[in-house]
Order: C-alpha cells, then sequence, then structure tokens
C-alpha cells in the first residue's frame, strides 16, 4: 500500500480526539466517516464542524469552497461497520480503556478490508498490547494526535516490533499530508514521548497542590509567566480531560506499583465529583 492508495479514512470514537482528528483529515481532502456508539457524541461532533468550519472562513483562515468541500467529506454514523467496511486507514480515539480498545482492533480486523492500516491514537497504550488481537498485526501502529488536534502540529507514530517498515512510513507520510510535523519511535515505550515529558511536569505540579504549597490557579500562572507554556498543568488537565489523568495514572501505577504513580489525592476528588475538566464544564476551572 502507498500513501495514494488512501482515499478514505475511517475515524472511531467521536470524542476529545476523535471529532478533530476526523475534521483534520476531511480538511486535508480525505473522505472520512467518524463512528461512536453515542449518536448523541456525533451530533456533538456533526455541530462542532458546523460552527468551525463557518468560523474558520469568517477569519479568513479557510475558503468558502475548502470549508464546503471537507463538510461533504464528513460523515457520522453509529455503524462500525458502515465506517470501517470501504476504510483504507482506521483511526481508533476510543475510550483509554485496554478491554475496549482490543475488541474494538478484533472488530475492525473483521470489518475492515485486508490492506487497512488500523492505528490507534492511545496516549499511552503501546500498540502491541493490542495488535495480537488481529490477523495483521504488520499493518498496527500508534498515531499519536494532540489536543486540540486541529490545532497541536505533532503526531508521534510509534512502530511496534509487529509493525512493518512499510507501515509507518505510510503513518508518517499520512501525518505529513495532514499538516502535522511527525516523530517517528522506533521502539515502543509506554506514554512515549511527549505524555512522559508531561506527566513528569504535571506530577510535581500536582505534588505541590495536594501539599497545600499554592493552588492549582496559582502553579498554572508559575507554570505560563516563568517557562512560556501557552496553559499551565492544570488548566491543561481540563483540556484534555481530568478523567483521562485519572485513568492513565492508575494504569501506570498498575504497571510500575511506584507510588508517585498512583492518581494523586486531587485528581481523585476531581474524578470522584465528576468535574472532569472543559468537557463537564467544571474542572479546576469552571467554563461557560
Ligand atoms: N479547537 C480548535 N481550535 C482551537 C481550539 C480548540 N479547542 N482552541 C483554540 N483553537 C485555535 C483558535 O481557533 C486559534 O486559531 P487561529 O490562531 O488560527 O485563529 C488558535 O487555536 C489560538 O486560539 P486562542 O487565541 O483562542 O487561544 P490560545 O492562544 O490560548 O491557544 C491553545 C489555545 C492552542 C489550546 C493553546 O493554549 C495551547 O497550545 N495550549 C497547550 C495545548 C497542549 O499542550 N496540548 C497538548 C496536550 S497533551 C495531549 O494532548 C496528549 C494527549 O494524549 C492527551
Amino acid at each position: 500500500m502507498k500513501l495514494e492508495d488512501i482515499k478514505t479514512i475511517c475515524v472511531v470514537g467521536a470524542g476529545n480526539m476523535g471529532h478533530q482528528i476526523a475534521l483534520c483529515c476531511a480538511l486535508a481532502g480525505y473522505n472520512v466517516t467518524c463512528t461512536d456508539i453515542s449518536q448523541d457524541m456525533l451530533d456533538k461532533a456533526e455541530a462542532f464542524a458546523k460552527s468551525y468550519l463557518p468560523e474558520r472562513v469568517s477569519k479568513g483562515k479557510l475558503t468558502q469552497e475548502q470549508a464546503d468541500s471537507a463538510l461533504t467529506k464528513l460523515k457520522f454514523t453509529v455503524s462500525l461497520e458502515e465506517a470501517a467496511g470501504n476504510a483504507d486507514f482506521v483511526i481508533e480515539a476510543a475510550v483509554e480503556k485496554m478491554d475496549i480498545k482490543r475488541k474494538l482492533f478484533a472488530d475492525l480486523d473483521r470489518i475492515a478490508p485486508p490492506q487497512t492500516i488500523l492505528v490507534t491514537n492511545s496516549s499511552y497504550i503501546v500498540s502491541s498490547e493490542i495488535a495480537d488481537v488481529t490477523k495483521r498485526p504488520d499493518k498496527v501502529c500508534n498515531m499519536h494526535f494532540f489536543n486540540p488536534a486541529l490545532v497541536m502540529k505533532l503526531v508521534e507514530v510509534v512502530q511496534g516490533p509487529h509493525t512493518s517498515a512499510e507501515t509507518a512510513q505510510i503513518t508518517m507520510d499520512l501525518s505529513a499530508k495532514l499538516g502535522k510535523t511527525a516523530v517517528l519511535l522506533k521502539k515502543e515505550i509506554y506514554g512515549f514521548l511527549v505524555n512522559r515529558i508531561l506527566s513528569a511536569l504535571s506530577q510535581e505540579a500536582l505534588f505541590l497542590a495536594d501539599m497545600g504549597i499554592a493552588t492549582p490557579q496559582e502553579i498554572d500562572l508559575a507554570v505560563t509567566n516563568a517557562l512560556g507554556h501557552p496553559m499551565g498543568p492544570f488548566r491543561l488537565m481540563d483540556l484534555t480531560g481530568i478523567d483521562l489523568a485519572y485513568y492513565s495514572s492508575l494504569e501506570r501505577y498498575q504497571r510500575t506499583r511506584d507510588p508517585k504513580d498512583k492518581p494523586s489525592p486531587l485528581v481523585v476528588e476531581k474524578f470522584v465529583k465528576g468535574e472532569w475538566g472543559k468537557k463537564t464544564k467544571k474542572g479546576y476551572y469552571t467554563y461557560e
């Protein structure tokens, strides 16, 4: 398979990441079907595209033709069969739960054409923990986008021991076609590059807040003003989801058994209260 053979992309999951990844692909000229088990999530994803595209046109960032074309290329369905049945490339961006991802990849392997590449946008999980449920492990790898996916330039492509060089290369090439800068990790490591670096910062920020040294808001002020980050670690957690922070710490702790990897008391408190950040309109900050 070559990059030019990819015409149709299926994005599984219409959540925080999936809805924007789907739109990125449509804006790059691909026919995209975004699928989710929740019709409500699909409706929200469609509503987002319908408000985002005209806004970009009025800002002068897109032409009317580009916006119209992206919208006609973007479809939404609850049917995985319909979405993946004729896809040349599948990007899984479903919830960060291993059992769900393994079930999805087994289903995708059954539904998608045999030559189709299946990638996961997982934030942490390496694809070798998923690829074994398929009969095409050579066509499975990680393709990790960053939030908000329409804005952030980086994509991490992780080549597992089972991934063919061709699959890794096509995924790198597709990332470039989507306007992203891709980095290739030739060895798998849990959390890849960016989330490992980010979690070191977030762990320390949470430790300081848990100790009552400063509030999350003050820590954010310190990081943005002293280090020049566009957002502090707490506002960023609100953006990426405190539920994700909770699940990923738990997953990491289960692997390492290192007490510092346990979800922090503040994260647990927010998780239990359902204050998961921007998506629930309340996290460390409140949102309209
Ligand atoms: N969706 C789409 N576009 C958005 C957006 C969103 N949620 N938020 C902002 N934008 C766009 C705006 O339209 C604007 O575009 P333009 O300049 O072309 O007109 C541009 O981004 C700047 O927006 P604003 O001026 O409103 O706001 P900021 O300048 O504060 O930028 C930000 C917002 C881009 C989110 C910036 O704060 C930022 O870069 N924050 C850091 C984000 C980050 O670190 N992401 C990585 C998180 S880690 C991760 O994703 C890993 C994963 O596994 C969880």
